[in-house]
C-alpha cells in the first residue's frame, strides 16, 4: 500500500509539473471561424494536390472544424476527420463530417484509407515518427499521404519574440515550444524510413496577411504558450511580443512569416509501424 501511495504521489507530481511547463492548447471554433478562416482558404490548394476522387476513403488528419473535409467530401470521397480538440470535432460534426477525437501520434486504423490528407496540423503532432507510422498503417498499399504544415523557419520572427518575452519572465521557450518545423530533408528521411516513397517535398516561404492584430493570432494559435504566463501579466506579455515582432506594415496591417512544408508521398515497402 505504501509503495502504491508513493507511486500515485509521484505520478501526480510529474503530471502537474509537465502541465505547468506546457499548458494545453485549446481551440474556440467560433473565434477560429472568424479570425483563422485564411488557414482553410490556403488549404484549398492542398486539397487540389490531393486530387480526391469519388469513392475514395480519405482521412483528414487534424481536420479542425472540418471545412476542408467538407470540400474533399464534395468531390465524392468518403471522408473521416480526426482531431485532438473536442471543440473542433464538435464543430466538424455540426457541419456533417464524420469526425472523431483522437491523437495523431496514436492512430488506430489499419489498411483502410486510399489517402491521408493534412493541412496546417502536423506541426502540432509529436513525435513525427509515431505520426508517420500511424499514417503508414492506416493506408492501403500504394495509398498516398499528401499534406502541408509549418517547415523550418516557420513563424521564426514570432517564436523569437515569444522566446524573448518568456525569458524576461524566467520562462524557458525550449520547454514550452509546442511545434515541430522540420526542413525538407529531415521530413523526407522520416517519410522514407517510415515506408513511404516521396513524390515531392519542398519548403515554401509564404508570408501571410492575417485579418486582425497579431495579438488575436497569438490568442488563437499560441494559447498554450501564453498560458504559461500568469493571467495578470498576459496582456503585457502579448503586447511585448507584438512590439518585438515588427510584422505590421505602415498601414497597420499584420502578416505572419509562415514557411510551408509541402509534400506528397506513397506507401511503398512495409514501414517501421508495420508489424
Ligand atoms: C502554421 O504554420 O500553420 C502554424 C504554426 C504555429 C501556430 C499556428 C499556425
Amino acid at each position: 500500500m505504501k509503495s502504491s501511495g508513493i507511486t500515485r504521489f509521484r505520478s501526480t507530481a510529474i503530471r502537474s509539473s509537465a502541465e505547468a511547463a506546457s499548458p494545453r492548447q485549446t481551440w474556440d471554433p467560433e473565434r477560429y471561424g472568424r479570425d483563422a478562416r485564411f488557414v482553410s482558404e490556403y488549404g484549398i490548394a492542398v486539397v487540389e494536390a490531393l486530387a480526391p476522387t469519388a469513392g475514395e476513403r480519405i482521412l483528414d488528419l487534424g481536420c479542425g472544424d472540418g471545412t476542408l473535409s467538407a470540400l474533399i467530401g464534395e468531390r465524392g470521397a468518403d471522408v473521416i476527420g480526426l482531431d485532438s480538440s473536442p471543440e473542433q470535432v464538435a464543430a466538424a460534426r455540426a457541419r456533417g463530417i464524420d469526425a472523431h477525437l483522437g491523437d495523431g501520434a496514436a492512430l488506430a486504423y489499419d489498411s483502410e484509407f486510399d489517402a491521408v490528407f493534412s493541412n496546417a496540423a502536423l506541426h502540432w503532432m509529436r513525435p513525427p515518427r509515431r505520426v508517420i507510422a500511424g499514417v503508414e498503417r492506416a493506408l492501403k498499399r500504394g495509398g498516398r499521404f499528401v499534406g502541408e504544415f509549418g517547415g523550418a523557419g516557420n513563424i521564426r520572427v514570432v517564436t523569437q519574440a515569444l522566446a524573448r518575452a518568456l525569458a524576461t519572465r524566467g520562462l524557458d521557450w525550449k520547454a514550452l515550444d509546442p511545434w515541430y518545423f522540420p526542413d525538407a530533408e529531415e521530413y523526407r528521411r522520416e517519410l522514407e524510413e517510415g515506408g513511404f516513397r516521396v513524390a515531392s517535398i519542398a519548403l515554401v516561404p509564404r508570408p501571410t496577411p492575417i485579418p486582425g492584430h497579431l495579438s488575436d493570432w497569438l490568442e488563437i494559435f499560441a494559447a498554450g504558450v501564453s498560458g504559461a504566463v500568469p493571467s495578470s501579466e498576459r496582456a503585457a506579455f502579448l503586447g511585448e511580443v507584438c512590439d518585438a515582432a515588427e510584422l505590421c506594415d505602415s498601414d497597420g496591417r499584420w502578416s505572419v512569416d509562415y514557411v510551408r512544408l509541402r509534400f506528397a508521398a506513397h506507401k511503398s515497402a512495409p514501414g517501421r509501424g508495420t508489424g
